[in-house]
């Protein structure tokens, strides 16, 4: 195919505007997959996907399509669908020379419909907006169209309605794919240019990455070098994903497919990341970052005895997503486990799913931190991923000069009627309003900057919740800004327990250390002695709470019995120990900690 053959092209759409569903109807039409397949949706392939009605990973795919007597090879880039991966998205874009931007007819415009648009635009892409689910009764395409036009100023005189479900309309698109985006301009004769823009771990070959070839060509055999780790790697098997590997041999500019490459895990493949002839160096593209985990939490087991089981259990799963970083951890309170540290909180939802669903793992989470930065009088700075690691008071009077918190850029978009809410709500979440403006008569955008610990803990659930589910919400990263932030302790008589320990801003230890302390008490069974509760920054004492001491001595009732029942039950109670964690003078079931952080 030479390049003027072949359209390489993404979807871009907010959650659930039907990207999957188009995909797979545009893969139909093109008899890539036949209609009738009985599992739906091809291009999202993990459960947790399926389950969650979210693209996690993109899958790209390659189409034959004849137009106009011309045999066009046409490249699908699907993107991931959530702000985790944004990262992700825009790397997925630099793929491309267009996209495909759906919306859907009922819902509008959606906050992930604008961070995905300024994206494409920020890529240069060629953008063809498209309205969806042009069928459902609750479809208002003329509104719809206004706002598309308003926001972006993308040309609306020939836009296609169509309804992905039942697929009218979508034999429009990809004669309009053809005519409005522009081939890939690389040139097969320079040197080769190949871009990873995505990778995963098979079992049976190792790692499949999927390169864009900009430049040159790529064929079995060949020996490459990553610009980024300067490694070392022959090409193994080289072809298109149609909708599976197809080997062909090669791989020439414009084109898009899989390499495999003798890399071993996940994590050296990095998205973004340029591949040359080892002894032709060529300039990278822009845009590369190594991934960059923005949320750490402590994972331990619940039963010590399973560690090593769930040890495994996380390396395998960290040789799926390179964008997973892990450390062993060992807490006093809970024993030995990790911090792993995620791209936002829903990859941590769906590792914890991954974990417990397809590894039977029974796990803790502690509270997610972001990272903080310390930065020091001398100059020099530090991230913290842990409230262990926090400065303690002499550190902090002789060396540390400020903290330093990460914030975001939040785009929310709604109805106006719940505007008053939701800005109650961002700013009890310290969020400063940059600005809003009317979408049309009652649809509003806000812009907010907000610190990203505010957001990582259930931000997006009272979001909905305050509006009825009609907020949309995503954001961008803006860097780190000092901040009056202080580390609280969870003591338990007198005893800091360090695995509830919590980075805090000044504003919110009152109401969470009064919260914390309650909840606390509510989970804590009665010991023997008088259990006292708190939660304090330094010496600094913010709540208290008391749990009263057990009225009877367990043997109580054993009392003018024989022997060997009371021996019984002092055997029983050994055995239970072993769940036991100690806690200065006291022993706390394992369970304790388990409520405590998984009620909210
Ligand atoms: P992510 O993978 O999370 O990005 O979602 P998506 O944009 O891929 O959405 P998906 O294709 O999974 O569609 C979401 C829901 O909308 C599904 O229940 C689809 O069946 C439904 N849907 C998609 N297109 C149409 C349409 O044209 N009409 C109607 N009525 N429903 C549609």
């Amino acid at each position: 195919f030479p390049a003027e053959n072949i359209r390489n092209f993404s979807i871009i759409a907010h959650v659930d505007h039907g990207k999957s569903t188009l995909a797979d109807r545009l893969l139909e039409l093109t008899g890539t997959i036949s209609s009738n397949h009985l599992h739906q949706q091809v291009l999202d392939k993990l459960t947790v996907e399926r389950e969650r009605g979210i693209t996690v990973k993109a899958q790209t795919c390659s189409m034959f399509y004849k137009y106009n007597n011309k045999n066009y090879l046409l490249n699908l880039i699907d993107t991931p669908g959530h702000v985790d991966f944004n990262y992700e998205v825009s790397r997925s874009l630099a793929a491309c020379q267009g996209t495909i931007l759906l919306v859907d007819s009922s819902q509008g415009i959606q906050a992930q419909t604008v961070a995905n648009f300024f994206l494409a635009f920020n890529e240069g892409l060629t953008v063809i907006p498209v309205i969806n689910k042009i069928d459902l009764p609750t479809a208002e395409p003329d509104r719809v169209i206004n706002q598309i036009e308003s926001t972006f100023e993308l040309d609306v005189s020939d836009i296609a309605l169509i309804s992905a479900k039942s697929g009218i309309g979508v034999d429009k698109i990809l004669p309009t794919v053809i005519e409005k985006i522009p081939p890939p301009s690389g040139d097969i004769n320079k040197p080769l240019k190949a871009f990873l823009f995505d990778s995963w771990y098979d079992t049976y070959v190792g790692v499949v990455c999927i390169m864009a070839i900009v430049d040159g060509k790529l064929q079995k055999g060949d020996k490459i070098m990553s610009a980024y780790s300067e490694k070392k790697y022959e090409v193994v098997d080289i072809g298109i994903m149609h909708p599976e590997q197809v080997t062909t041999g090669y791989l020439h500019a414009g084109q898009v497919g899989y390499v495999i490459c003798s890399m071993k895990v996940a994590a050296e493949a990095h998205i973004g990341d340029t591949f040359y002839h080892i002894k032709n160096p060529v300039e990278p593209l822009p845009g590369f970052e190594p991934a960059k985990s923005m949320v750490f939490a402590g994972v331990f087991p619940t039963d010590a005895n399973e560690f090593n089981r769930l040890d495994e259990s996380i390396n395998k799963l960290t040789l799926n997503d390179a964008s997973v970083s892990v450390q062993k951890e060992t807490s006093t309170a809970l024993g030995q486990g990790w911090r792993i540290g995620f791209l936002g909180t829903l990859h941590m939802d769906v590792f914890r799913q991954r974990l417990e669903e397809e590894h039977d793992a029974n796990i803790i989470i502690t509270r997610p931190t972001v990272p903080y930065k310390i930065i020091y009088r001398d100059g020099t700075s530090k991230l913290i991923r842990n409230p262990i690691e926090f400065p303690d008071s002499t550190e902090m009077q002789n060396k540390v000069s400020e903290l330093q918190e990460p914030i975001i850029m939040a785009t929310i978009i709604l109805p106006e009627d719940y505007m008053g809410s939701i800005m109650d709500l961002c700013g009890s979440r310290r969020g400063e309003q940059l600005e809003y403006n009317y979408m049309d008569e009652s649809r509003v955008m806000m812009k907010y900057c907000i610190p990203l610990a505010e957001i990582v803990t259930n931000f997006h659930d009272e979001l909905k919740s305050k509006s009825s589910g009609y907020a949309s919400f995503d954001y961008e990263d803006m860097g780190y800004q000092t901040s009056d932030i202080v580390k609280m302790n969870v003591l338990i008589n007198k005893k800091p327990v360090d695995a509830l320990a919590a980075i805090l801003h000044q504003s919110q230890v009152a109401h969470v250390g009064r919260e914390w302390a309650k909840k606390l008490s509510e989970v804590i069974p009665k010991q023997l002695y008088e259990v006292i509760i708190q939660t304090a920054v330094g010496g600094r004492v913010i709540a208290r709470e008391t749990i009263s001491a057990m009225r009877k001595n367990v043997t109580a009732k054993c009392y003018g019995g024989d022997v060997t029942r009371k021996m019984k039950l002092l055997e029983k109670q050994k055995e239970g120990k072993k769940k036991m964690k100690m806690i200065g003078n006291i022993e706390l079931p394992q369970k304790a900690f388990y409520d405590f952080l998984t009620k909210d």
